[in-house]
Order: structure tokens, then sequence, then C-alpha cells
């Protein structure tokens, strides 16, 4: 099986030959709320991997990132603190580029759709597939809230669900039973904004008719990619077997690129439409001159990487818009990685279900490679993974600190040792000393068909192989040993070890910016090429070495149960959260204000209150009600353990209802008071003194 050549690397031959230059895009994340592990492992990572593997092997690379700044969840954060949209991502878009930055996401420009120039980019690219007629224009039906003057979004429309009775069932989806609903299925709709009954009205919007693109996107994801990734291959074929249908590229909203369309007031790009033209405009700002080589030139390889839920976008939606405009390039490939879990658990920003990476700066600082390594190690690239404390533990423990910074450490204090922290000869090779030098000369080639097929987590376990194979080298041949009476042999070995510590400072580089940085600043030497990986003279005999510090450093049990514990105690603050949502009954069905007139609800001072004889529950309440004097019946004993100070404090209660004799006693209306979630009562009672009697009004 030796001269077999798998399809694929004969693939990636044809591949490196056709093109001259690679494109590498990153979703844009939405600046709502702060960057997660999630989108490092899934999205960021990955693409930094490749990124700088590219450049390190000298290839014209260009990585782009940034903010994705519309859509009407930003629209609902403002509205929920009372700010405005731009407030809201000017917030996150700093704070995540931050994040990336601090995390080596080497990105070569990280910039926002809110800009001037995206702006205009989304214009005209939208304008001229207008001109070209590549939309069809259709007027529907759509909700209307006609007190805040507003087109309602699916998600500004809430009812009951016609499944499960929920009564908070959004437009577009019941959260309770799951249901995927439309604005029209829910009963009782209302409008988020104003709480008003929405009316339906007519409105135009434009649409990518996918219909009519779908036999070449057959052909071009079907037939000539099938060396995507599984899951994203799937995804496709599921899309398109199901036939595509329109799709509105335009939404009535005040948030977003307007539609450059005379008519089209109140109406902006949908978010969906704008946002991968970001990847345009972002070359465009960095590069104006030069963008076009990148996006135009069939020499270019656009690669996009994203999460699941972005597949559909990036390879059906976009290309679409991209081949209608014509004279864009396609994407070569879209490597989306499926979901990363937290602890057994779905990652949930509202639920605050989380690592977020600026809180990781704080607590670990210092420590980005251990996280980039933990998740890569775990990557979902094929189905969805969970990260846990445990495990990122155990990486750091048991690998870097254990294999990599052990194998570093020891070669780095022997050679200082033994030395005077200098180069030593290499003499004669063993049989020993060879299969190790070609068993690493191999590692190369592994990392490499690995990387050129998105297999990072593969790719990393064969950069770390370098590191065991090194670590066994030295336990095998035990230079402190040899030390004692064969230098010759002591400065073979050591050699040997100190060309795997530089080899290892290329291979890794990918992986670990910070760390081999710093291995680096050991060897005391400049960065390498990639193509000089598998090279044993990367250091020439007699070179003086640097001084050598702690790479990685031990994570002790506590810090883990400080981080697990902190993610526990959120899910427990949540639990009440949501027990008391729960607990809110819903509202009564509407009445009309003569209804309410009906009930006479007043004020009274109490004059005595005692526990009504054998019962466990009742109290008796006399009470001043202004006219008179009333005895009223309450069943809210368990509460008020010494009914007796109770006397002299105003309640209020329904004057007119019909008494009742309860335990033999006439009780002459009802008391009123509050009930806590948990059952619990508490009596209601006017924030003033007033005069006894007093209406409720
Ligand atoms: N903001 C989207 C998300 O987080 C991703 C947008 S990717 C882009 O799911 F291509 F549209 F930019
Ligand atoms: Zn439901």
């Amino acid at each position: 099986m030796y001269f077999c050549i798998s399809k694929q690397q004969l693939q990636i031959g044809i591949m490196s030959t056709r093109f001259k230059r690679t494109l590498v895009t990153s979703a844009l994340p939405y600046a709502n709320g702060p960057v997660h592990i999630g989108h490092l492992a899934g999205v960021y990572v990955p693409a930094d991997i490749y990124a700088r593997y590219l450049r390190l092997k000298g290839e014209e690379t260009l990585f782009i990132g940034g903010s994705d700044e519309h859509g009407i969840p930003i629209t609902l954060k403002a509205r929920a603190e009372g700010v405005s949209p731009q407030d809201i991502v000017d917030r996150y878009h700093e704070l995540n580029k931050q994040s990336f930055e601090a995390f080596g996401i080497s990105f070569d420009i990280y910039s926002r759709t809110t800009s001037d120039i995206h702006q205009r980019v989304a214009s005209d690219f939208f304008r001229t597939l207008y001109d070209k007629g590549e939309f069809t224009e259709k007027v529907s039906e759509q909700y209307y809230d006609e007190e805040a003057k507003q087109f309602l979004a699916d998600r500004y429309i809430v009812g009951s669900c016609p499944h499960c009775g929920n009564e908070k069932a959004y437009g577009d989806q019941c959260e309770q039973c799951g249901t995927a609903l439309s604005p029209d299925e829910l009963i009782n709709p209302r409008s988020t904004l104003s709480g008003s009954q929405p009316v339906k009205r007519k409105t135009k919007h434009w649409y990518l008719p996918l219909d009519k693109h779908e036999p070449w996107l057959r052909q071009w994801i079907l037939e000539e990619h099938k060396e995507w990734k599984s899951n994203v291959y799937g995804q496709c074929k599921s899309w398109l077997d199901m036939g595509l249908q329109p799709r509105a590229v335009s939404r009535d909203l005040d948030w977003g690129v307007p539609v450059p369309v005379e008519g089209a007031e109140g109406k902006v790009l949908y978010v969906w439409f704008d946002a991968p033209i970001g990847y345009i405009s972002n070359t465009l700002e960095l590069l104006p001159d030069k963008w076009e080589t990148w996006w135009k030139d069939e020499e270019t390889k656009l690669v996009h990487f994203i999460g699941k839920d972005n597949i559909v976008f990036h390879c059906i939606v976009f290309p679409a818009m991209l081949k209608a405009e014509g004279s864009f390039i396609l994407p070569e490939n879209v490597p989306a990685n499926e979901f990363m879990n937290l602890e057994g658990d779905k990652i949930s920003t509202s639920n605050n279900w989380a690592v977020w990476l600026h809180e990781y700066l704080e607590e670990f600082p210092g420590k980005q490679d251990v996280l980039r390594y933990a998740l890569t190690a775990n990557a979902p690239e094929t189905k969805d993974n969970d990260f846990t404390w445990k495990e990122f533990q155990a990486h750091n423990n048991n690998e870097l600190v254990a294999v990599l910074g052990n194998f570093i450490n020891r070669a780095m204090v022997l050679t200082q040792k033994h030395f005077n922290n200098k180069v030593p000869t290499l003499g004669e090779l063993t049989e020993y000393d060879r299969e190790t030098i070609a068993e690493a000369k191999k590692v190369k080639e592994a990392v490499e068909s690995n990387l050129e097929q998105f297999r990072f987590r593969e790719a990393q376990k064969e950069a770390m192989n370098l590191a065991r194979i090194g670590n066994k080298y030295l336990a095998d041949t035990e230079p402190w040993k040899t030390a004692k009476n064969d230098k010759a042999r002591t400065a073979t070995i050591l050699n040997i070890a100190l060309q795997i510590t530089a080899n290892l400072s290329i291979v890794c580089e990918p992986f670990l910016p910070f760390s081999t940085e710093k291995i680096r600043a050991f060897l005391n030497t400049g960065r390498f090429d990639w193509n000089s990986l598998g090279s044993f003279q990367l250091l020439p005999e007699g070179h003086e070495l640097g001084k050598a510090t702690l790479l990685f450093e031990k994570i002790e049990d506590e810090v883990i149960e400080r981080q697990v514990k902190k993610l526990h105690d959120t899910k427990k603050n949540n639990q009440v959260g949501a027990d008391a949502a729960k607990a809110v009954k819903p509202i009564k069905e509407v009445i009309q204000f003569d209804a309410f007139e009906k009930l006479d609800i007043r004020v009274g001072t109490v004059l005595e209150c005692e526990k009504v004889p054998k019962t466990d529950k009742l109290l008796r309440f006399l009470l001043d009600d202004g006219l008179r004097e009333r005895t009223i019946l309450s069943g809210i004993a368990q509460w008020y353990p010494n009914p007796g100070k109770l006397v002299g404090k105003q309640v209020c209660f329904i004057a007119n209802l019909e008494p009742r004799k309860v335990r033999g006693i006439l009780s002459e209306g009802m008391i009123l008071s509050a009930e806590n979630a948990d059952g619990t009562l508490a009596l209601i009672e006017p924030e003033r003194t007033v005069l006894p009697g007093s209406p409720v009004v």
C-alpha cells in the first residue's frame, strides 16, 4: 500500500498548483455580546491555525475578521438597556476585538459592518443585483404596530402557542415546546414594542430567487465539491434536496444598511445579506487598491471558517449572491465546525452558561495557549464536543507541562549545565539516533496533510508527537548519566534534543504562538520558516542559547474547582430566575373598565386580629371600614404567627363581596394579599396611612 495516493492527496496536489494565494475569512460575530470559548473553538482558533500555517509556508495569505453589527437582536438589546444600537455594537466590537487580539487571532483586519465603507459596499452590491434584475419583488402582508409605527419582525410578536398554550411564544418559535412558528399561528398576538394588537399591513420586499440558482448550486457543491467536510456537504445536500425557495433580502427595520432603491424608505438590507459582504468591505478597507485580486482572481483560494449554524448562508446564499453579481470567485472550501458544549450543557449567552474570553484572560493571565491547545485537542470537527475544566487541566498538566515543557526544559538545563549553554557538537550517530531523526522528520508531512484537510485536532496531535519523540529520546539515551563519563556522546544527544526543540518552535507555531515565541527566546534565535521543518541543522554548533524559563505551569485542582463552582453558581441563579418566571401566572383575559368598577376595594384599619380557634389557617380581622366595624376572615394565619401585631395596620379589602359564613362566623368581604412564587402570602398595605374607608381606585 506504500504507493497508493488517496484521491484527497491527489486533489491537494492539484489545488496547490491552481492557487497562488489564500483568502481566509472567519464568521463575523454579532456585536451584541462577548465572545466565548465556543466561538474560539469552532471558528477563530482553526482559522488562525490555518492562516498562520500558510504564512509560515511563505504563501500569500489574507485573514479577514470583523463584527456583524446589524440584525434584530442588537436592536432588542439596545431597547432593553435603553441605549442606542450603536452604543451596543461600539461596546462589544471593542471588547471582542481585544479578546481576539489577546488570544493571538492574527487577523489582518478586524473591522465592522457599521463602517462607512461597508455601508457603501453593501449598498452598491445590492444596487448591482437590483439593476441586473437579479431580485424579484413581492408585496406581502406583515404585522404592523400602529402605536410604535413599525413593522414587526417575528421576534417582536408574542402570543399563545397553538401547540402547548405557552402564553409567551414568539412569532418565530415557542421556547417552551420548541415548535417553529409563524406569527399567523399565534393566538392573540401582541407587539412586544407597545403591547398593542398588531395589524396586517402590506409591505414590499426584494427576494433572491434561490430556486433559480439551484441547478448550478447542485452541480457546484454536490458534484464538484465532494471533498467538503461531510457535515457541510450533508447539510447542503439536504437543503438542495428540499428545494430552494426565494429569500427576502430586505426588512422593515430602522437599523441596518438602507435599501438603495426609491420607495424603500424605512427598509434595510437583511442582516444576512449585508454581513458576508463585510468580508469584501473589510478587504477593501485594508487594501483599497488590491482588494480585487483577493476577490476576483481565479487563482485566489477563498476559505470560509464558520460554525454549523452558518452553513446555509456561506454555502448557498452568499455564493448565489456572488454568482449573481458576476465578477466574484466562489469559496473553495467552507470547513464548518459543529458546536462546543460546556460541562455537558449547550453554551448559552442568555443563561450566562459560557466561559467568556475576557474573563478567562483575567483569570488565567498569560495562559492563552493553554486554552487554544485544549480547544483544538477537543475541537468539534465532526460532532458536537464538550469542554470540561477537568479535561482542560489534564491537557495542560499531562501534555503541555509533562511532555512539551518537560522535554524542552531538560534539553535546555542539561546544555547549560554541561556545555556552558552553547549548542554542543554533533558526533557520530547511533542507529537509535538515526531512527529518532527519521521519526522526527515524518512529523512535517503528517501535520501538513492534516492541516490542508482542515483536521486541526489531528494536526496538533502530530505536532505534539514531536515533543513525545524528544521526550522518549532523552529518557532512552539518559544524557544525565552519559554526562558523567562520555562528553562526546552527551554532546550528540543534546545537539539532537536542541534541534528537536528548534523544530518544535516551528511546528507548534500555528497552534501555540505565544509559547513558540518563548521557545525561540530560549534558543536565542529568530523565526524559522516552515520549509526548514525537519532539518537537524537549525542551530549551528557553538550557538549560544538564551535563558530558559518555565514554558507551562501545572494548574492545581483548586483553580479548576473554582471555575466549576462559578459555572454551577450561575446555573443555580438561573434556576431560581427560571422558577420565578414560571411561577408568574399568566395575565387573565382582558376586561372592560366597568367590570373593574364593580369591585369596591377599600382600606380599613385593623382593630383586632386573632386566630380562629381550632383552625390552622384562619385569622379573624375586625376592621374599622370608615362607617362601622366589620369582621372578615382571612386564610393567612400561617404567615402571621403573632396576629396581634397587625392591630393598627391598614389593609385593603373588597367591601362588596357577598358575606359568607365560615365556621359559624360571618365574613363580610375579603382581605387582599399578594401571593409569592412559593405560595406565601403578604398583606397589601397602602404606602401612607389614609382615612379608613378610602376606596382603592
Ligand atoms: N453574525 C453571524 C453569527 O454570529 C455570522 C455572520 S458571518 C457573515 O452567526 F458572513 F455573515 F459575516
Ligand atoms: Zn409551545
